[in-house]
């Protein structure tokens, strides 16, 4: 079932568990992205950048999609289809094509500017009962085209925009998108704790989920992050086991070039992968 994320966040938040954003690109990501799903009786919700969007035929492209493959998979565990790292037009965008949830990421702007801007995105979004994550501080790295600093939330900046009604709330505390370099200091839990104790319970969300080892997920989790987005990781996934079944010269055997022949050992490892998500965050059977 397509749902805002706001109640199986605030569920999640309270009960102490963390919901995954799996990042889309195609068919194959969102096939198994809900399978998984289904098939662990856990929510999900499915991120959407705006590069991603583009690419899969523009935002009503991907709503038919996912909502056509819930009904066709009979998919009944809650489902948010999330617009990431939003722009002030994409979040416009996102929204009158039927997306149940959307980012608006104001980082880059002053925070005189982000406030506005995300008071404004609030107002539209609460109206048609979409719910909205907004960003202080900055993720570090790329994804997408979204490059950022990587700066710690400012407290003060964090309880401005978190009096704004937003429904989850996303704060730079050291996490970087793509792989972690090997000197990465870890997440800040002290810039957690300090963005935990400003924004009123409004559930957490932690960027760039890839490759953020087991107990800091967990840590994280006990502070007040109840999303973590995963993105990166997924790719790789997929982009290994093509390899390998290249490599195995199994596209040249047989059918082995059929494109769902071809595909298919990628859309298994993306399922691996969520499935590893989903039991590590703890949202397994709690749909
Ligand atoms: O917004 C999406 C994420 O923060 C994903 O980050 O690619 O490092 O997993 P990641
Ligand atoms: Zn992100």
């Amino acid at each position: 079932a397509l749902v805002s994320a706001k109640e199986m966040l605030q569920k999640a938040r309270k009960e102490g568990y963390g919901v995954a954003q799996i990042n889309i690109n195609n068919l194959e990501w969102i096939k198994s992205a809900l399978s998984v799903a289904q098939e662990l009786n856990s929510p999900i919700i499915l991120g959407v950048s705006e590069g991603a969007g583009k690419y899969m035929g523009g935002y009503k492209n991907v709503m038919g999609m996912v909502s056509n493959l819930i009904e066709f998979y009979n998919i009944t565990v809650p489902v948010a289809v999330h617009l990431d790292h939003g722009s002030y037009e994409g979040a416009y965008k996102a929204l009158a094509a039927g997306f149940t949830s959307i980012m608006f990421d104001g980082s880059h702007y002053p925070i005189e500017e982000n406030v506005e801007k995300t008071r404004e995105i609030v107002a539209a979004c609460h109206a048609k009962g979409v719910s909205v994550e907004a960003e202080v501080g900055s993720i570090g790295g790329e994804e997408d085209g979204v490059v950022g600093a990587g700066e710690i939330a400012d407290p003060q900046e964090c309880a401005l925009i978190a009096s704004l009604g937003v429904d989850l709330f996303a704060a730079g505390i050291g996490n970087i998108h793509g792989k972690y370099p090997a000197n990465w200091k870890g997440l800040d839990f002290e810039a957690l704790e300090a963005v935990k104790e400003v924004t009123n319970g409004i559930p957490l969300v932690l960027h760039g989920g890839t490759g953020i080892p087991a107990d800091m997920i967990k840590k994280a989790i006990s502070l007040g992050v109840a999303k973590i987005n995963v993105n990166t990781e997924c790719q790789w996934a997929f982009q290994q086991a093509t390899r390998e079944y290249i490599l195995a010269g199994k596209d040249l055997e047989g059918k082995g070039f059929d494109p769902r022949k071809l595909l298919a050992p990628g859309a298994k490892a993306i399922e691996n992968v969520v499935r590893e998500k989903l039991t590590l965050f703890g949202s397994v059977n709690k749909a």
